[in-house]
């Protein structure tokens, strides 16, 4: 009975706390000041509140703070707290409320000098100054303007705030240079909190840190740190979370000499240059739940005594130098939920003991050494293991066919060059997968049927290239609706591409079936389709173009190269707006190009390839003439052409990719190869060689100022070569060979001082050979079968001294010359035989987005945000 009347009472005091402005008054809650009322309404009037800006449906808490609340108690206005004796508002939480607008010295929240916590953050400032008057916030434990648009410099009476136990301004365009990062901290010794990620240091970190003895978290990530990292900070004992990723400049060993085990719980120096080994003492940091040191100069062993770390549950030491075996201890970690240890030195097999590793949900071990027999059943109680990456080492997997539906579920699986010879059976009960990348191995035969029948609903990677599959592509590949990139290159399918495949998936971006024996026509391709690269090249596809391809309006890339084609000049292909290469070499094109449909086709077309067909009649002169990308020499900021970046994310475990693919181009010009990872986007070429054009060049050539590369071998092209090649100084190959060009070459092409390669042979060219630079050192086969020229280095002397003598170049210079080539290329020309072309090809990379946000919360039980 009497607990009962307790309750009844407790209702009591809830429902007037739930009422106070109803009731003006409440039992517990002290009315506020008057003078600090209207500080908080003059506060809030000074910005606009932007709800726009926010992707969050709350309301903002400032929503309530109105005049018309007047004379209420605004000790119960959102984000407000007051001292329950005094009535002084004594906390102030307005994070994420829209605020939008400049704050200076004035601004009324200055009065409210009784605050003790100040919480500002991610709002919009309008790249303030943090105000001088701060320094009259004397009472403020906490303050927190991070990721609030503030700018300029951090004022030094910050640093006379003594009471500060949290402060944290990360994410503005601040900068910590006067006062320094030393100054600032020298009078906040009680900081238990120092957030500064993204402030811009630029300074060594200060010795002194090591004093704030009750520092718990410390946040220095993307600072441009330099120097060592003071040791002493790890010795600090209440410290749990330490964060300097991202400083590239900064040293520093992992951790050095502890006295004492330490509270640790994440530590993060991925992207420094942290360097030498994990020392066997790594033990000690017994609480330690994530330790992230991907990307640095780290090398060693890994000790044993890892597996001492028992709350381990992230653990990245990908891309470092590490060598020898993973060790057994690791499989002791039964904590872990991701492990990346890619891009290392490791040998030796994969412990069969990770089989205990039962939380795991991402596994990557790729670009190692790893060897010995990978018995996937290993995996089988892996429950949670979502992502996983085996690929680029030394293993020979075991998939036993009998495993099933009890498998770990993947969204991600990657096992290229696995040295696979059949196809996991396990796949046919994968129905989440989004990623399988099966390049690279020995699978043969057929593709079977069920494998366009696994995760129908979400793949959209899917690679299959380099084995060495057979028989035709079943039309039930058209089942795969999410479908974004198809990979089956470098295989022997055969047989007559499925028509679904030009209309199968809106969402398919990426289509390569290069290097295969397809055969039939190409595929009609539908109206709203989304394809960016198509590669056909290298195939048995026969008959005409399908004019259906200007349906794919985002075509970067097409590239049909080395079929059977049989058609004109594909005039109406200069309707896409975005296509930047175009490949038709080696087919039976054939006939006269013709006047393009208007000025403005091609808008994008910076490299094209028509060698080797049956082209004749005059160079398509109105279309060099609108082929508008190739004027351009510089286009802007130095950038890749068409790294796409993709609309679909790939979540593997955790983590949310955003896929990126690039253009790769192997530039084969007469035998000198030169591979370009990525191609940037200032590049044209135009090759024409092996024809049968006629006519003359027109000069219009010169305008195309991007040009890196003019083959037009092989034709019939007569007249005088035009001078105005001499403008084009980007050239580095330049081949009018085996051509009825005749007259003298211009002295103008001697200004081209990139050339690398040349070659005017067999033509009838005569007069001297321009002496004034580089194109007297080539070597006579470059002239050669022009019995009119003299000069070096052909054998005949000028009869006139018209020819200037050489100027030899001295080395050095000659060394000047190659590095100021944009790009350093750096290559030899070799030549060898008479060969003219490209090979072409794209590459897959992907970047990181985002990641999973919350669990750096789940795994502290703290709301700090994770960066
Ligand atoms: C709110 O922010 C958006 C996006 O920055 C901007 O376009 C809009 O003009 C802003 N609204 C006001 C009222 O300032
Ligand atoms: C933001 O700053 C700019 C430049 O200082 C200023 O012109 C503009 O009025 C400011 N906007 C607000 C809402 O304070
Ligand atoms: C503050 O207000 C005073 C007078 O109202 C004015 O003179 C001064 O320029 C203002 N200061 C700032 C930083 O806006
Ligand atoms: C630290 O505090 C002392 C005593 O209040 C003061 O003299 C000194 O200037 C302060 N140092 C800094 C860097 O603020
Ligand atoms: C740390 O504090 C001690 C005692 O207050 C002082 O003697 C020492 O100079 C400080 N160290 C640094 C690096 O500031
Ligand atoms: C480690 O840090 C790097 C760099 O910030 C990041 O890309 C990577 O995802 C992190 N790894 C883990 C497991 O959080
Ligand atoms: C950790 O792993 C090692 C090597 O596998 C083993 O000898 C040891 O017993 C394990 N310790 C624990 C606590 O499981
Ligand atoms: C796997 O994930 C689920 C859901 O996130 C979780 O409840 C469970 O503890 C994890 N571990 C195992 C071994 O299933
Ligand atoms: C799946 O495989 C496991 C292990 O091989 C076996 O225990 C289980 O009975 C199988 N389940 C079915 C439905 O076949
Ligand atoms: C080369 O370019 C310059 C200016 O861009 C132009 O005046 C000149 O006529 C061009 N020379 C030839 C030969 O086209
Ligand atoms: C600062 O506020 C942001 C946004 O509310 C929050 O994510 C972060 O954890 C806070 N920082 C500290 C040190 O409390």
């Amino acid at each position: 009975m009497i607990s009962f009347i307790f309750t009844r009472f407790i209702y009591f005091l809830l429902y007037i706390h739930l009422l106070p402005t109803l009731l003006c008054f409440s039992l517990s809650q002290p009315l506020c000041h008057d003078e600090e009322r209207s500080s908080l309404l003059q506060f809030k009037e000074s910005f606009i509140i932007n709800k726009s800006e926010s992707v969050s449906d709350d309301p903002p808490k400032v929503k309530f703070w109105t005049h018309e609340s007047q004379s209420s108690n605004c000790c119960s206005w959102g984000g407000v707290e007051c001292d329950e004796d005094t009535g002084h508002v004594i906390s102030l939480d307005l994070s994420s409320s829209f605020l939008y607008g400049s704050i200076d010295s004035n601004s009324s929240l200055f009065k409210l000098v009784h605050l003790q916590r100040l919480n500002l953050a991610d709002n919009h400032f309008n790249y303030s100054h943090i105000p001088i008057a701060i320094k009259h916030l004397s009472m403020l434990t906490s303050l927190n303007l991070s990721d609030s648009a503030f700018s300029g410099q951090i004022p030094s009476e910050i640093s006379t705030l003594s009471k500060l136990s949290s402060l944290s301004l990360s994410h503005n365009r601040l900068e910590l240079k006067g006062p320094n990062f030393e100054t600032l901290i020298t009078n906040l010794t009680g900081l238990e909190q120092l957030h500064l990620s993204q402030v811009d240091i630029s300074s060594t970190v200060p010795k002194s840190l090591a004093n704030l003895t009750s520092l718990t978290s410390l946040l220095l990530r993307d600072c441009g740190l330099k120097g060592e990292f003071p040791g002493d900070i790890f010795q600090l004992p209440n410290l749990q979370i330490l964060n300097v990723q991202l400083n590239e400049d900064l040293s520093g060993k992992l951790p050095p000499l502890l006295k004492q085990s330490s509270s640790l719980k994440v530590l993060r120096v991925a992207h420094t240059s942290f360097f030498g080994e994990l020392p066997s003492f790594i033990e000690k940091l017994t609480s330690l739940k994530e330790l992230n040191a991907s990307g640095c100069n780290l090398s060693g062993m890994i000790p044993t005594s890892i597996g001492k770390l028992n709350q381990l549950a992230y653990l990245d030491l990908s891309e470092n130098n590490f060598w020898g075996k993973i060790p057994l201890s690791l499989a002791n970690l039964t904590q872990l939920i991701e492990l990346y240890l890619d891009s290392n030195h490791f040998s030796g097999p994969i412990p069969l003991s990770f089989s205990k590793l039962i939380n795991l949900e991402i596994l990557y071990l790729r670009n190692n050494y790893l060897s010995g027999t990978v018995n996937f059943d290993m995996f089988i109680g892996l429950k949670n293991l979502t992502a996983m990456d085996l690929s680029n080492n030394k293993i020979s997997p075991l998939i036993e066919s009998s495993m099933n539906e009890t498998f770990p579920q993947f969204t991600s699986l990657k096992l290229s060059n696995c040295s696979l010879r059949k196809w996991p059976d396990f796949l046919r009960h994968q129905s989440r997968m989004e990623v399988l990348n099966l390049n690279g191995n020995h699978i043969g035969g057929r593709i079977p049927e069920w494998m366009w029948n696994i995760s129908r609903e979400t793949l959209f990677t899917f690679s299959l290239s380099e084995n060495s599959l057979i028989g035709e592509v079943s039309p039930t590949i058209c089942n795969l609706s999410s479908l974004e990139v198809l990979l089956l290159s470098h295989n022997k399918l055969s047989g007559k591409l499925p028509q679904c495949l030009g209309s199968f998936s809106k969402s398919v971006s990426i289509l390569d079936l290069s290097d295969n024996a397809f055969s039939g026509n190409i595929p009609t391709f539908t109206e709203g389709n989304q394809l960016k690269i198509i590669d056909l090249g290298h195939n048995q596809l026969q008959g005409i173009l399908s004019q259906s391809l200007t349906n794919c309006k985002m075509l970067g890339y097409l590239n049909l190269e080395s079929n059977k084609l049989n058609d004109v000049f594909p005039y109406w292909l200069g309707t896409l707006p975005e296509l930047e290469i175009l490949v038709l070499k080696s087919n039976t094109f054939h006939g006269v190009i013709e006047e393009p449909m208007t000025n403005l086709d091609f808008p994008k077309l910076r490299i094209i390839d028509a060698s080797y067909n049956n082209f004749s009649g005059k160079l398509p002169l109105k279309y060099m003439q609108s082929w508008k990308a190739m004027g351009s020499r510089s286009v802007g900021e130095f950038e890749y052409m068409l790294s796409i970046p993709f609309k679909h994310v790939e979540r593997g475990g955790g983590q949310v990719w955003q896929m990126h693919y690039y253009y790769t181009i192997t530039i084969a010009i007469k035998g000198a190869d030169r591979h370009y990872k990525e191609l940037p986007n200032l590049i044209a070429i135009i090759n024409l060689c092996n024809n049968n054009f006629d006519g003359e060049i027109p000069e219009v050539i010169g305008n195309l100022l991007g040009l890196y590369s003019i083959d037009l071998s092989n034709n019939n092209l007569a007249g005088s070569i035009p001078s105005s090649l001499g403008n084009l100084t980007e050239l580095e190959s330049l081949d009018l060979s085996q051509n009825e060009l005749s007259g003298e070459i211009p002295r103008e092409l001697a200004q081209l001082t990139f050339l690398q390669y040349f070659n005017v042979s067999h033509n009838h060219l005569t007069g001297p050979i321009p002496q004034e630079n580089q194109l007297s050192r080539f070597e006579s086969s470059s002239y050669e079968g022009n019995l009119g020229l003299c000069g070096i280095p052909v054998p005949n002397k000028c009869g006139d001294s018209e020819a200037l003598e050489p100027v030899p170049l001295s080395s050095s210079e000659e060394e000047q010359e190659e590095s100021t080539s944009p790009f350093n290329f750096g290559w030899k020309v070799v030549v060898i035989g008479y060969g003219c072309g490209f090979v072409f090809g794209f590459l897959i990379g992907q970047i990181v987005l985002a990641r999973k946000p919350n669990w750096f919360a789940i795994l502290l039980g703290s709301g700090i945000r994770r960066q």
